[in-house]
């Protein structure tokens, strides 16, 4: 027998794909004309001049700051960027051969406990945790790395911006300028993204009046998945598998038999190619120059154009930021966890944002089961 269907619940949007679920006044992600924007501000503004404090602080507070502002913002970041002792122990304490995102979602939760009672957040305190968390994640990234190569985490250094303490505390060592410049425009071109899984989850959460650190807990777990935050990884994977530029035809032609997907490649909301990737491209190209090793760099090229020509697929964020952490030297599979460090600014602003004009995201489902059954005792259960 089948259910009756409601009339408000009859037309069903698989993926919510096309519905508009809230007004924000934080990012505006445009599929038709492919632009991002942030609180106003076309990405293509900001890429290569604003750096991730300045974009930080635009996308939680809705403007660029000033230089006072930024001084302040800079030194708020800075007291809360060092992991204290008793969280650091937890972190040793974890098995660090789980993944780095269970291990981050694990250490953002724990974070969560160190706050006083943490139920029904002020607008106030989400901010304080904001910028914890912004300050903060990327130093238990950095230490998760460590931990699962052998090393001893490094705490941050005085004076190093945002992004080249994240390098510092990855490799130990200061890097030069133009790592650091690079893992900064790949902070601020992944620090924002409309409703996406991971912000949508995070809203969700916060919309149950439920705390920070619940949201972003969340948001991280969704990060996760492979059609989310960990395809660039994968096209790390993508490019390995292909080893040179000789092998990219064949392997596209081998995908395109087997039917398999392209890592990197396509989008729910942009028709065309991701405004992210071209920036993300030069920095790539910069890297592989900088370090005598285009060949990362010379085959992601190669299969950009063999993609698009044979299925008309056009890039997305993840292809091109794959060869460019690797050029940093981060290892692929701390690039999901990365992402997560660069989205925290965006995830954080949309809390804030669904928090300051809340109401409970509750949607219908359409019911598909039957109706009508009776009760069976036990016994007589076939
Ligand atoms: N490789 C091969 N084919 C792809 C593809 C890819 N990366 N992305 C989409 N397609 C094809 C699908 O096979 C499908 O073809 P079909 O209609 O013949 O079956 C069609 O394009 C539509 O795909 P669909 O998955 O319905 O679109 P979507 O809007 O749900 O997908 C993504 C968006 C991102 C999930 C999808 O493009 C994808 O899986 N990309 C690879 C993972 C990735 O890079 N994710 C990061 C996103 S920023």
């Amino acid at each position: 027998m089948s259910a009756p269907i409601s009339d408000a619940a009859s037309d069903v949007k698989k993926g919510l794909e096309g519905v508009v679920a809230a007004e924000t006044r934080i990012g505006d992600v445009d599929g038709q004309h492919c632009q991002l924007i942030y609180r106003g501000y076309n990405i293509d503004e900001l890429a290569g001049r604003a750096t991730y404090e300045e974009v930080s602080y635009l996308l939680l507070f809705g403007t660029l700051p000033t230089r006072a502002q930024l001084a302040d913002w800079t030194r708020q970041l800075d007291a809360h960027r060092a992991l204290e002792p008793k969280t650091l122990a937890i972190l040793q304490s974890l098995p660090h051969q789980t993944g780095p995102m269970a291990l981050l979602r694990t250490m953002t939760s724990v974070l969560g406990l160190d706050e006083s009672e943490s139920v029904d957040d002020t607008l106030e305190q989400m901010r304080q945790k904001a910028v914890r968390a912004v300050a903060v994640i990327p130093t238990i990234v950095a230490a998760i790395g460590r931990l699962r190569e052998g090393k001893i985490p490094v705490m941050p250094k005085a004076g190093l911006s945002h992004a080249a303490n994240v390098l510092y505390m990855l490799s130990g060592s200061v890097p030069t300028d133009g790592q650091a410049q690079a893992l900064d425009a790949y902070f601020v071109l992944l620090a924002e993204h409309g409703l996406n899984a991971s912000t949508f989850t995070a809203r969700t959460v916060v919309g149950t009046k439920s705390d920070y650190f619940s949201a972003v807990t969340a948001a991280i777990g969704t990060l996760k998945g492979p059609l989310h935050g960990a395809a660039g990884r994968k096209a790390m994977d993508m490019l390995f598998e292909i080893g040179t530029p000789e092998q990219v035809t064949p392997y596209v032609q081998r995908t395109l038999a087997d039917h398999k997907r392209f890592m990197g490649f396509g989008h729910r909301i942009y028709k065309g190619e991701d405004p992210r990737a071209k920036h993300l491209k030069r920095i790539a190209k910069q890297l592989g120059e900088a370090s005598n090793d285009l060949k990362w760099f010379a085959i992601s090229e190669q299969l950009q154009e063999a993609v698009q020509k044979a299925k008309g697929l056009y890039i997305n964020v993840d292809f091109y930021a794959a060869s460019l952490l690797y050029y940093l030297g981060i290892a692929p599979e701390l690039f999901t966890a990365m992402f997560a460090c660069a989205r925290t600014a965006g995830w954080s602003a949309h809390i804030i944002e669904q928090a300051s004009d809340n109401r409970l995201i509750r949607p219908l489902a359409k019911y598909a089961g039957p109706m009508d059954l009776r009760f069976t005792p036990l016994d007589a259960r076939r």
